[in-house]
């Protein structure tokens, strides 16, 4: 579809980009951009720049993004990409303008390293300074996975620990957001789905044990159930049909109790990738499907047809090198050569059987339409290749596959379906997300319309400034 990225780079090594030792501090390849420190006072909100198009009638509503923002002090780093401090960005379209803010999210550990100035707390990645004062999960909580609202309230979400609440005006942090004074700390992931009518469900896992939350779309809790899924995999994401929670559990496991914790995990190709689903209505009822080895961060969303099966897609490796070795890399090296992740589907039979159709896309950061959360749809969006230069969507229905290259001095980040007032068709929508111009050293705003993503976008802003790659975000309408 493109030139790779390993290309790419390969080609500016051999111009001499990378001529240069690597140095953590002085990092100038085009993705060191994606990772460089954001100012510790964040940005007040400023006008976006339009630089193509015009923001289309009815668009209006705030987009938020959350990613790592900040990655070392002087003398000190962050040992992966997934330990950097949450840096929430909101994105205001409004009256066809733009405004963009972004402030870091105050958290605990963020708290202990800028009075310190370096990087004490350990993390995913990170092995910590061994004075750090860890108390509980939430003494290291970075804030940084993504974001979601809970009726008026913003929630910075990370993976292990609480959601931390913002000012979604301001983006002000109030603080942990304890959900149940029984269960504070508990982890609570990055990938909450929710349904249409607004019902909220998530999960957390320590090891084998693990806990479905389900809450009330004000984001009271309703329900929190303790359970043992049987072996210690690494869950990031999973899906949720109309009637079942879908639980992968891929074969990646955390044998050992080691600092960081990603050096405790192991990689098992020997295993299978198992997926465990559960009923909503009797969490007891549980099945457990298996499919070959493979490693998966990310879901699209899940469905049932008329059979019974359950469909869902999601993108996957064929190991876990990405998040055990290039993620960690980034952060100090000059490379990033992992290949991508490939799309593919996954049908659970009712019999029992487990199946696998791959799109032969690669891509990340799958984004579907969430008024379909659970039923049937067809389209899906993602970035290609890992961390590519181009947008694409996927149509499962028709097998066609529609995509826009930005250019390989773009590096784009996840796009949100954004529903088109008073529509409800799946391709009735626009998708919007963010890619940061290497170049322009800019980050910018796009639009598309989702039913024609190879006519480009329909709207871009851009930023006067450059800030970090994000991972996740929440699209609100005004
Ligand atoms: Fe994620």
């Amino acid at each position: 579809m493109h030139l790779s990225r390993r290309s790419l780079l390969a080609g500016a090594a051999a111009a001499g980009a990378f001529a240069a030792a690597p140095d953590v501090f002085a990092n100038e390849t085009p993705w060191s951009l994606g990772v460089e420190n954001a100012p510790a006072e964040g940005f007040p909100q400023a006008p976006m720049r339009l630089i193509h198009g015009r923001s289309p009638r009815g668009l209006e509503g705030v987009l938020f993004r959350n990613g790592p923002g900040w990655f070392r002090y002087p003398g000190s780093a962050t040992g992966h990409w997934f330990d950097g401090d949450g840096f929430i960005q909101r994105f205001a379209i409004a009256d066809g303008r733009a405004r963009h803010s972004a402030r870091f999210a105050d958290t605990n550990k963020r708290r202990i390293e800028t009075a310190r100035q370096q990087i004490v707390m350990p993390g995913f990645g990170t092995r910590g300074q061994p004075s750090a004062p860890v108390n509980n999960a939430d003494s290291l909580n970075a804030a940084n996975t993504s974001v979601m609202m809970a009726g008026a309230e913003l929630w910075a979400l990370w993976e292990g620990g609480s959601p931390t609440q913002l000012d979604p005006a301001t983006l002000q942090t109030v603080g942990l957001r304890t959900l149940r004074p029984d269960l504070a700390h508990m982890p609570f992931t990055a990938h909450p789905k929710v349904e249409p009518n607004g019902r909220i469900w998530n999960v957390g896992f320590y090891g084998q044990r693990g806990v479905i939350w389900r809450l009330s779309a004000d984001g009271g809790v309703e329900d929190a159930h303790v359970l043992d899924i049987g072996q210690p995999s690494y869950v990031h994401d999973w899906a949720v049909s109309a009637r079942h929670l879908i639980i992968p559990l891929q074969p990646w496991l955390h044998e050992r109790t080691v600092a960081p914790l990603v050096e405790g995990y192991v990689w098992r190709p020997d295993l299978p990738f198992r997926v465990m689903v559960l009923e909503k209505d009797n969490l007891a009822n549980r099945r457990i499907y298996e499919l070959p080895a493979m490693f998966f961060f990310h879901t699209g969303d899940a469905w049932e047809d008329a059979a019974g099966a359950i469909h869902f897609d999601l993108c996957v490796t064929p190991d876990a090198d990405f998040v055990t070795r290039q993620a960690r890399e980034m952060i100090s090296g000059p490379e990033l050569n992992a290949p991508g992740a490939e799309l593919v589907m996954a049908t659970l039979h009712p019999d029992g059987r487990a199946e696998l159709a791959r799109s032969g896309h690669r891509g990340e950061f799958p984004q579907t339409d969430r008024r379909r959360q659970g039923n049937r749809r067809e389209l899906v969006a993602m970035v290609d290749d890992n961390i590519g230069h181009a947008l694409g969507v996927m149509n499962w229905r028709t097998g066609a596959f529609a995509a826009h290259d930005f250019g390989a001095h773009q590096m784009v980040q996840e796009h949100l379906f954004a529903p088109k007032p008073g529509r409800s068709g799946e391709h009735e929508a626009w998708l919007i997300g963010v890619t940061l111009n290497t170049r322009e050293r800019a980050t910018e705003l796009h639009v598309f319309d989702a039913a024609g993503v190879g006519d480009g976008p329909v709207a871009s802003w851009r930023s006067p400034y450059a800030t970090p790659y994000g991972f996740h975000g929440t699209w609100a309408a005004a």
